[in-house]
Formats: C-alpha cells, structure tokens, sequence
C-alpha cells in the first residue's frame, strides 16, 4: 500500500494548539516512555509528539524524531530550541522507504502515519530490527482515513514482521495497536 504523504504546509492545521483537548501527547505516551529511554517518532511531521516525548526521556535520554519532509524537521527544529529540548532531539531526515534509524530504540511512536509509507511491512521491519528486548511499538491510525479492513491488513504487515498485539489503547478518532516482538 502507498499512501499520500501529508503536505508539511497541512501540518499547520492538524499541529496546533487545540488538538491538545483530544489528543493529549503525555496521556498517551507516558504508560511506555520512562527517564532515559532512546525513543523514536516515527513520522514525527512539526514534532507535535516529540516535544512531550523529550520531557518524558529527560536530560539522559534521546528522541530521534523521523521524517521525510525537511520542511517538518526545520518547524521541529525551531520548536525544539524554543522549548530548550534540542539537547535530546535528534532530527532524522528520512527515506521513503530507510528510516535511517541507527540505534537501539526502547519506545516508537507512529502517529497517524503508517498508511503513508509505501510497505507497511518494510517499515516494521525496520523497527523490528532496532528494538530493544523489551521495546513498544504505538501504532495509531486515523480512523477516518483507514478502515478497519486496511488497519487489520497493516498489523498482519507487522505480524509478518515479528510483532504482535499487545493492547489496543484508546486514543481518540484513531485505530490503535501496541506492539511488541
Ligand atoms: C499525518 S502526518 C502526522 C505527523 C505526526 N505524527 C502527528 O501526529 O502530528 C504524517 C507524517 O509522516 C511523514 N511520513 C510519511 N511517510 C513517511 C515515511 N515513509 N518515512 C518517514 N516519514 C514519513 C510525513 O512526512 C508526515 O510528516
């Protein structure tokens, strides 16, 4: 499946300050974020997960905040430094298909994105490769955009990759899996 990459000047309109009344980023990321994990955001657009995630990390940690549009990595940047939390942001540019993801990861988020890669598989294989032993992978998908049918067809792209269903946490207007080896 390749799905349209969302345009960064779009990002605006979903980036903003009320999505934090449904979608709020510590709620949902910090049953699996701990002090010092090196955490992933996959697909990470302006970084409207990053920041929180980097507070969660705190000083000894690092997010690698992924994404194939520059322009989402330079807004992300800019807000990172504003925030005082560049020191544990790592900004990735990304392939469509290479993560670029050089290290272990503990924790992945992939908000709202998988079905804008072009192999859902190829990209949880590349996770499964990084994770560490006891590692989570939070896959949430809007719902709007991705039937229950093409959400079921993603996590068997992540079973033949080695992961499983773990939990499906509820996160408002999305279809959520949490995964792990
Ligand atoms: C709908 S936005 C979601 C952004 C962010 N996760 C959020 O919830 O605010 C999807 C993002 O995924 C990025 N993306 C799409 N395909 C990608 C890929 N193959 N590798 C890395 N990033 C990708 C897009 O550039 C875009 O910034």
């Amino acid at each position: 499946m390749s799905g349209l990459v969302c345009p960064w000047w779009l990002a605006f309109v979903s980036d903003n300050p009320l999505r934090r009344l449904f979608h709020k980023p510590e709620e949902i990321l910090a049953p699996y974020v701990k002090t010092g994990m090196t955490v992933a955001d996959l697909g990470c657009g302006m970084g409207y997960f990053s920041l929180d995630l980097a507070r969660l990390v705190g000083g000894k940690g690092t997010v690698l905040s992924v994404d194939l549009q520059e322009q989402m990595l330079t807004v992300l940047r800019r807000r990172a430094v504003r925030a005082r939390l560049a020191d544990r942001i790592i900004p990735v540019l990304a392939d469509a298909t290479d993560l670029h993801l050089d290290r272990e990861i503990d924790f992945a988020l992939a908000f709202w994105m998988v079905h804008e890669t072009p192999s859902a598989y190829g990209f949880f294989e590349q996770i499964e490769r990084r994770m560490s032993e006891a590692a989570r992978v939070l896959v949430a998908e809007p719902w709007v955009h991705v039937k229950r049918q093409r959400f079921l067809e993603i996590l068997e792209d992540a079973g033949r990759a080695g992961l499983r269903v773990l939990a499906e946490p509820s996160v408002f207007f999305s279809r959520t899996a949490l995964l792990v080896r």
